[in-house]
């Protein structure tokens, strides 16, 4: 508030005040002719009007409220620019999140003033009484606290106040919520993974159409097939088209077969749990738009004391539950090529190519074009058709390695896959087998060259 203004308040609450005061002594004095409990002589009806004096308790309730607001302006802030000796300040009016309330706190703080941003302040005390208690559990193993009844009451009581909003009271989640009761995960259910859920979030993310080259009118025939893997009724004569069209990359996700990829979070398909429905508008809509489902880390928020708490909850609503039940399924064979195209024993001989070493592959015309057309098919999903990158998914021609740039390494990265900051990158051993791998590792090797 500007000077001026202050000033005004200021003045403007003086004059109400004292005008309070002086209007409370003069009503206090009898100011007619008339003494007092005595008639004024004008009668209505036959009432009488009194020269009564004010009741004595509502003048001391007047003389009290003036009193209190006198005391509440000197010590809280109220009286213009006049912060209040007891220096007490309501900075969260303007506070909307947690995260605006941490950063006023932290400025307050820098700043050295005294003032303590009021969630701040319940958190402390909070903490200070509770704290203890939180600590102790969390020095124990989260399989032994999830048969800890105390424990687990006050776990509940956590996912009731931050989690059931999304993943419901009964952690039976919703579409796009995950089912937390049941044995299908999507990231895992070790105990060490839904801590990992919990402290540091989720980001599920699926582009639209997997981010492959799939024309939108293929998607009608890919729905048939994902229907297929998870043994519902699906249509026979498009599933096949919808085989080919998963072979253009849903698998370096989805699995082979559907089974899903935990360390990506890419759900199995191949059962009967769905995130987003299991219709074919579902279906559709899931592959036409992507998916994007979002997990909010609680590190920050909760603290890992309750976080570990919190693990040992989600962990025991699934103790002893079966694992679910993945039917086989008739899988559907691709098409047949149509006369006339190319026919796929043009394919290159990795065995006779993987004899070369793998540093001069990308000196080989064969051995290159053998190495493109596999990175096209299996890696471009995430690193591009030119192996620069796009999002987490790391630039492969640049020269700058996570794991290392020699051969070695890069096969070892191919071989085993990779689980580090930027994401998954899944394992190709079984997946292309070694020789088709030895190739990939020479072509990409040569990128850097
Ligand atoms: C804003 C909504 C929201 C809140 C609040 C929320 N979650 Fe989640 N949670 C999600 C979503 C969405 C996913 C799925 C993420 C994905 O699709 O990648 C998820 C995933 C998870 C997973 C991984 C499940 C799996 O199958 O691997 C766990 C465990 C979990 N949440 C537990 C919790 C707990 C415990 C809390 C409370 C501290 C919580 N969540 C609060 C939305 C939420
Ligand atoms: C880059 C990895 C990636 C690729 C490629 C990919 N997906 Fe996904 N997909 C995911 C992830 C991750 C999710 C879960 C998203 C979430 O948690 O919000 C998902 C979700 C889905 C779902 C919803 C599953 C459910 O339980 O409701 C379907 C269906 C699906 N994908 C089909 C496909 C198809 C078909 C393709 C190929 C066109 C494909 N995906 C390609 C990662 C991928
Ligand atoms: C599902 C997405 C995905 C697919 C498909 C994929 N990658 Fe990766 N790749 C990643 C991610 C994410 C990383 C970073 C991993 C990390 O941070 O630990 C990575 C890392 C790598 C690295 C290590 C880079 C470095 O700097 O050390 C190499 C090499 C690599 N990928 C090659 C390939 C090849 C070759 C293929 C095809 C066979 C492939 N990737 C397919 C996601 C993918």
């Amino acid at each position: 508030m500007s000077t001026g203004l202050s000033i005004l308040v200021m003045f403007c609450t003086t004059v109400v005040l004292l005008g309070c005061y002086l209007l409370l002594r003069y009503c206090l004095k009898n100011n007619t002719e008339v003494k007092e409990g005595e008639s004024m002589g004008h009668s209505f009806d036959g009432i009488e009007e009194i020269n009564n004096p004010l009741p004595k308790w509502w003048s001391v309730m007047f003389v009290i409220t003036i009193i209190y607001s006198v005391g509440y302006l000197v010590l809280f802030p109220g009286f213009g620019n006049f912060a209040g000796v007891l220096n007490w300040s309501s900075s969260n009016q303007a506070i909307t999140s947690i995260a605006e309330s941490e950063a006023a706190a932290a400025a307050a703080k820098a700043e050295g003033t005294t003032l303590m941003v009021q969630y701040d302040r319940e958190v402390a005390q909070a903490d200070a009484a509770f704290g203890p208690i939180f600590s102790a559990f969390a020095t124990r193993p989260v399989t032994e606290l999830a048969t800890d009844s105390e424990a687990l009451e006050i776990g509940q009581r956590l996912f009731l106040q931050n989690c059931a909003l999304c993943h419901g009271s009964d952690a039976r989640g919703s579409k796009g919520f995950p089912n937390l009761a049941d044995t299908d995960w999507l990231y895992g259910g070790t105990p060490e993974i839904i801590k990992a859920s919990l402290m540091h979030g989720r980001n599920g993310m699926m582009p639209p159409k997997g981010g492959l080259p799939i024309d939108d009118a293929e998607v009608p025939a890919l729905v048939e097939y994902v229907r297929s893997l998870s043994g519902m009724p699906f249509d026979r004569a498009l599933a096949p088209e919808g085989l080919a069209a998963y072979q253009k990359g849903c698998f370096a996700c989805h699995g082979m077969n559907g089974e899903g990829n935990q360390a990506l979070g890419a759900p199995r398909l191949n059962d009967k749990t769905w995130l987003y429905g299991n219709r074919r508008s579902d279906i559709t809509e899931s592959i036409l738009y992507g998916r994007a489902g979002q997990m909010p880390k609680w590190d920050t928020v909760l603290g890992e004391d309750k976080v570990h708490l919190l693990t040992a909850y989600v962990y025991s609503l699934s103790l002893g539950k079966d694992a679910p039940v993945v039917e086989t399924v008739e899988q559907v064979q691709a098409r047949p090529a149509a006369p006339g195209a190319a026919a796929s024993s043009n394919e290159p001989d990795f065995a006779e190519l993987a004899k070369l070493p793998m540093t001069e592959m990308h000196q080989d015309a064969a051995a290159t074009e053998a190495g493109k057309g596999l990175f096209a098919a299996n890696c471009a999903v995430c690193h591009g058709q030119d192996a620069k990158g796009m999002g987490n998914f790391p630039n492969l021609t640049d020269n700058e390695w996570i794991y290392g740039g020699s051969v070695a390494d890069i096969k070892e990265t191919l071989m085993k896959g990779r689980n580090g900051e930027l994401g998954n990158m899944p394992a190709w051993e079984t997946m292309l087998g070694e020789d088709k791998v030895e190739v990939l590792s020479g072509y990409v090797y040569g990128l850097s060259q």
